[in-house]
């Protein structure tokens, strides 16, 4: 099940990719899920295009990568007027392979900087993002989607989207099928995954409520029509998922991937901001145990990363009981 695709003559050997999560998918993260076997690629989290230019790339969390983290896409935050060309540039100048555009996010504060879902909707600005990101960028080119505002005419408008991102000339689409309003409410609407198919001739990469091998499995009718999918909160929650993904369960020393995922962050960031990333780790990570709300209140509170690590020491030498059914469901 999705082994391998190629996008644009980029063959990726399995198909399986780690979403972008901002606050998680940062380099720490990364080198953690490389060491763990990786995937097939992984978006870093999404990145202002403003800033990406005053980013120190050997430095920081956000854009430093390292040779074990496999094929990255460097999500952009983007709207109209950025300095796209400096922006690109400086990409390509750094080695970066890959490029994707976010037009999913509906937070409030991306929206007010007209990126993300604002750019989505606005046809004229897109286009001309679009048009510049192609012209800038020679690239692996894609664009993260949701499906629009949930209104009488989404499809249309939708689909005079995804034509125009073709038109541009992008490689492939991300589609996670639910509406801006959703949020993460509801489930993903994966069943309209083969009508998105019969608008575009991009390949798709399917995201959303995906959680590993099984639910591919029971989603597989509506994902025959992807190339590829995208597993965000559930790979937190298991880095190993994509490694263990044809083979027999692994055993998990669960206590040593927190704890490596520390040791990164610590290394990767400085000392408030590991605290916090770990914290956010935490909550995803507990999602593995039986009392992980627990866990999770625990780090939370923590008033630094030593404690943060003492406390993991006092709830891993408990040996916590593992849930044989894990969800993100609310997370
Ligand atoms: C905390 C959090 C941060 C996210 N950050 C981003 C982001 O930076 N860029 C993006 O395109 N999507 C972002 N997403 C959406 C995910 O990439 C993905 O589309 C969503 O979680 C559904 O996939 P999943 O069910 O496998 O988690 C984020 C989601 C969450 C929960």
């Amino acid at each position: 099940m999705f082994e391998q695709c190629t996008i644009r003559g980029v063959q990726f050997v399995s198909a399986r990719f780690l979403a972008p999560m901002a606050g998680y998918t940062h380099s720490a993260f990364r080198r953690l899920l490389g060491e763990l076997g990786g995937c097939g690629a992984l978006w870093t989290e999404m990145l202002d295009a403003r800033q990406v230019i005053a980013e120190d790339f050997r430095k920081s969390p956000w854009v430093k990568r390292r040779p074990s983290d496999g094929f990255t896409f460097y999500q952009l935050m983007a709207r109209a007027g950025d300095p796209l060309d400096r922006v690109l540039g400086l990409l390509a100048a750094q080695g970066v392979e890959a490029v994707d555009l976010n037009l999913a996010c509906d937070a409030f504060s991306i929206r007010a900087c007209e990126a993300g879902s604002s750019l989505f909707e606005d046809l004229a600005a897109l286009a001309r993002v679009a048009r510049e990101s192609r012209r800038h960028w020679p690239g692996l080119l894609t664009a993260k989607v949701r499906l629009g505002r949930q209104r009488p005419d989404w499809e249309i408008r939708f689909a005079e989207r995804l034509r125009l991102l073709e038109d541009a000339g992008f490689d492939a689409l991300v589609v996670h099928p639910r509406f801006f309003e959703d949020k993460f409410r509801r489930r993903a609407r994966l069943e309209l995954l083969p009508w998105v198919a019969t608008q575009t001739r991009l390949p798709l990469i399917a995201n959303g409520d995906l959680a590993g091998v099984e639910s591919v499995a029971a989603h597989l009718p509506c994902l025959e029509s992807a190339s590829g999918i995208m597993i965000g909160r559930m790979a937190i929650v298991c880095p190993w998922l994509f490694a263990c993904w044809d083979g027999a369960p692994r055993e998990v020393d669960h206590a040593a991937v927190w704890g490596r995922l520390c040791d990164y962050v610590a290394e990767d960031f400085p000392a408030a901001a590991a605290l916090r990333r770990v914290q956010m780790f935490t909550k995803y990570f507990a999602a593995n145990f039986a009392f992980g709300h627990r866990f999770r209140v625990e780090i939370a509170n923590a008033p630094n990363l030593e404690q943060a690590r003492e406390r993991a020491h006092e709830f891993f030498a408990r040996s916590p009981q593992m849930l044989a059914h894990r969800t993100v469901a609310g997370l």
